[in-house]
């Protein structure tokens, strides 16, 4: 399993997509945890739900209206409420979490190093335009990572950033120049132990001048990436000690030449991070023509699954106590213990799919209906019948990870994912 390739670059995919519209429309909110929300008022007694639907939440001190992002019966908007509710939950600003852990861990790695030379950011909005999220970075106009079926959109110019990249060029026109930024990301997705629509990401960007690599003799570009691979060594040694890492050849439409950290965790090869030499049209945009730069991103929850045997990253959202008090602030990689595992209860839904229909609207359906008692979607069956037609059956595996399920709890939750799909997915139940 690796980490960029379960849950954080999609960037390195080359292959392109033609857009299209989804159709998605409205999603019921589930979510089993308080956030900085603002509720709305009970809702009528028929209107019965498992949780309240989310208002407004705060973001950094700004409040976000519900309806300014989930928009109902617009198919230019992919919103689920159970993704707004997550806007303002900020997991990287807690010290006693592990994802906030991890992030003090890497900023006391780039303080005492560097002589508290990067700056940091915490705390920008996640809600970007398409400009800053694609196109400031030279995404291609086609690339599959801009289509409705892999990133939120709030309308056509306006997203849910789905790598915290999206600010790399807003910073350096605003004068930045060695940076560190921290943030909630979103991406839509399937559903495993691995995969969460929302999860967190560290970028970092160091710029250099001429004067930095005039007496190295080797050109800019090498000495920025030679530069970049000592840095991110030595962060990965300071996360997990001594350990065998490898670096590996990718693309990214951002960096030249690009590549992956690998390290050898239980007995295989993990990606811990994307990077590279920032593509010099980033650099010239902000004037920087003289200069080289390099980046990285890194995701917060892979690092933090295998620094604290975290097994599910449905975990890091659970309020549950025991789960968070077994983390404290500055205690990087204390390891985590199982509570005991409640029984899974598998449930197959079989259909005809229509032409627009995708994995990732399907599972945005299920978790919009089971939130987070949805463990796994798996396509287990798939076959097209000699008129054309195509049959998919997915196994849903329903599990708590804080109580154990009723049967009349879990077939009601399939009895709704099975209207749902109906309704909003086009699809022909068999
Ligand atoms: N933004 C990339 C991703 O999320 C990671 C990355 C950041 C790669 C910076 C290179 C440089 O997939």
């Amino acid at each position: 399993m690796t980490i960029l390739s379960v849950q954080s670059t999609i960037f390195s995919r080359a292959s392109v997509v033609l857009l299209s519209s989804n159709g998605l429309k409205r999603f019921s909110f589930a979510s089993s945890f308080s956030s900085n929300a603002v509720y709305s008022s009970p809702l009528p007694k028929m209107k019965k739900r498992r949780y309240p639907i989310v208002s407004a939440v705060d973001i950094g001190g700004v409040t976000i209206a519900r309806n300014d992002v989930v928009r109902d019966d617009d198919p230019t908007n992919n919103v689920p409420d159970s993704i707004f509710s997550k806007l303002g939950m900020q997991l990287h600003r807690r010290d006693k979490h592990p994802i906030g852990i991890i992030k003090n861990g890497i900023y006391e790695y780039f303080d005492s190093n560097y002589a508290k030379k990067f700056e940091k950011f915490e705390d920008l909005s996640p809600i970007v335009s398409t400009k800053q999220n694609f196109d400031d970075v030279l995404v291609p106009a086609d690339h599959v990572s801009r289509s409705l079926n892999d990133t939120y959109y709030v309308d056509p110019q306006t997203v849910l950033r789905c790598h915290t990249s999206a600010h790399q060029a807003e910073l350096l026109r605003k004068g930045h120049r060695r940076f560190l930024v921290t943030g909630d990301v979103y991406r839509r997705d399937s559903i495993d132990a691995t995969h969460y629509p929302v999860f967190h990401q560290m970028e970092g960007f160091c710029i250099f001048s001429p004067e930095d690599w005039n007496d190295s003799g080797i050109d800019s570009t090498l000495y920025a990436a030679e530069d970049l691979k000592k840095c991110l060594e030595g962060l990965a040694r300071h996360l997990f000690g001594a350990v065998e890492m490898r670096w590996v050849d990718t693309y990214f439409p951002f960096t030249n030449p690009s590549f992956e950290l690998e390290i050898y965790f239980k007995e295989d090869w993990l990606e811990v991070l994307g990077c590279g030499v920032t593509e010099q049209v980033i650099l010239k945009q902000s004037g920087l023509d003289n200069n080289v730069a390099w980046a990285f991103g890194l995701g917060l929850e892979r690092l933090a699954m295998v620094l604290f045997d975290i097994p599910d990253i449905r975990l890091f959202w659970s309020s549950d106590e025991r789960f968070t008090s077994q983390f404290g602030k500055g205690e990087l990689g204390v390891k985590f213990k199982p509570f005991s595992k409640y029984p899974p209860c598998y449930k197959d839904i079989s259909f005809w799919i229509s032409d627009s229909f995708t994995e990732n609207n399907f599972c945005d359906v299920v978790r919009g209906i089971a939130g987070d008692l949805v463990e796994e979607v798996k396509l287990i069956d798939n076959f097209t019948n000699k008129k054309g037609m195509t049959s998919h059956c997915y196994r849903i595996v329903f599990r708590s990870m804080e109580r154990s399920l009723t049967d009349e709890e879990v077939n009601d939750l399939q009895s709704k994912v099975r209207d749902e799909v109906q309704r909003k997915l086009n699809v022909e139940l068999r």
